[in-house]
């Protein structure tokens, strides 16, 4: 969330009706934009006396940066914003901006975060999700492979076998993390393969990725799961203890076109010994094209 505040020097020679109206429109402006989580304005009570200058002021909650953008953009925004400098001490030199970028996930008014009981119930929202954010981030082609691969995984994987993680806020996806189980055939240790995952487009950047790991590590951890896989970049994943193995410590279900992306970590007080192989995911993902 972004709080933008904005503080006003009015000119001694305007009349509270006129800064009153300015206000008055904006507000009603701004409330009808997407994003734009609420307005509010009052006269400055100073009461630290620090800031005898400012003599009104109005804090506008952005759920973005993007909302943000399409306000500044906006062609009322522009109009309502020249009418409040020709009100101000100096016209613009009259108003102070600041932009406080608040952290949603660390303030608790992040989106909720669960494991799914069934999956598959869900499955043609959650592969939408996959869709849209993989042909944002990557482009069509590959927004189209990861929507059959997210849905062909909660479609045909084990119930045992399958964790998905959600993060929603005002019934709306926002991420999605998909756990399958990583077989290793002579290693009595249990593993799980965190692939793929997705935060919506514009969800992205607030931490919800990362929040969205570390809930399913602790979730998995509790249920006695030792080893956590993935296959990604780990400058991402490490933030969330993943570190690069190589295939003699974690062998790979099939040939790694991107050995760097190979990246696991230990969820028990041991350290990460060699699992020992073959190993066998999920049938949806035992196909070489996204390895
Ligand atoms: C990768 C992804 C899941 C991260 O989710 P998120 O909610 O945006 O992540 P967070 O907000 O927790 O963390 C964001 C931080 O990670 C960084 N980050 C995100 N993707 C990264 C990547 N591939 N490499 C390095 N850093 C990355 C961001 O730059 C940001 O850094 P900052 O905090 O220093 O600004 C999300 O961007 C996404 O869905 N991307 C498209 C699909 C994808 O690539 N999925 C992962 C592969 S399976």
């Amino acid at each position: 969330m972004i709080l933008h505040c904005v503080f006003c020097s009015f000119r001694g020679d305007t009349h509270q009706t006129e800064r009153q109206a300015v206000l008055t429109d904006l507000s009603g402006f701004t409330l009808g934009l997407e994003g734009v989580l609420g307005f509010d304005h009052g006269p400055n009570a100073d009461f630290e006396g620090k800031s005898p200058k400012f003599t009104d002021g109005f804090v506008i909650r952005f759920a973005d940066r993007r909302a943000l953008a399409a306000y500044a953009d906006h062609p009322t925004h522009k109009a309502l914003g020249a009418k409040l400098c020709d009100l101000c001490e100096g016209g613009a030199d009259g108003i102070m901006v600041v932009d406080l970028v608040c952290d949603d996930v660390q303030s608790g008014r992040g989106p909720a975060l669960q494991v799914l009981p069934d999956p598959t119930s869900r499955a043609d929202q959650i592969a939408q999700l996959f869709k849209d954010s993989f042909t944002d981030s990557e482009g069509a082609e590959e927004g189209a492979v990861i929507h059959d691969l997210a849905r062909d995984l909660l479609t045909t994987t084990p119930k045992d076998d399958l964790r998905v993680f959600v993060a929603e806020a005002d019934g709306t996806l926002r991420g999605c993390a998909i756990f399958t189980r990583l077989r290793f055939a002579k290693d009595p240790r249990t593993a799980f393969l965190l692939s793929p995952m997705a935060v919506a487009t514009t969800s992205q950047g607030q931490g919800i990725g990362q929040a969205l790991i570390r809930h399913a590590l602790e979730v998995l951890q509790a249920e006695g799961v030792d080893v956590a896989v993935t296959y990604g970049d780990p400058r991402f994943y490490g933030r969330v203890g993943f570190e690069p193995v190589t295939t003699d410590t974690v062998p790979a279900p099939l040939p790694l076109n991107m050995p760097e992306g190979w990246i696991a970590q230990s969820l028990t007080d041991a350290p990460l010994t060699p699992l020992v192989g073959p190993s066998l995911c999920a049938p949806a993902l035992d196909r070489p094209d996204i390895w």
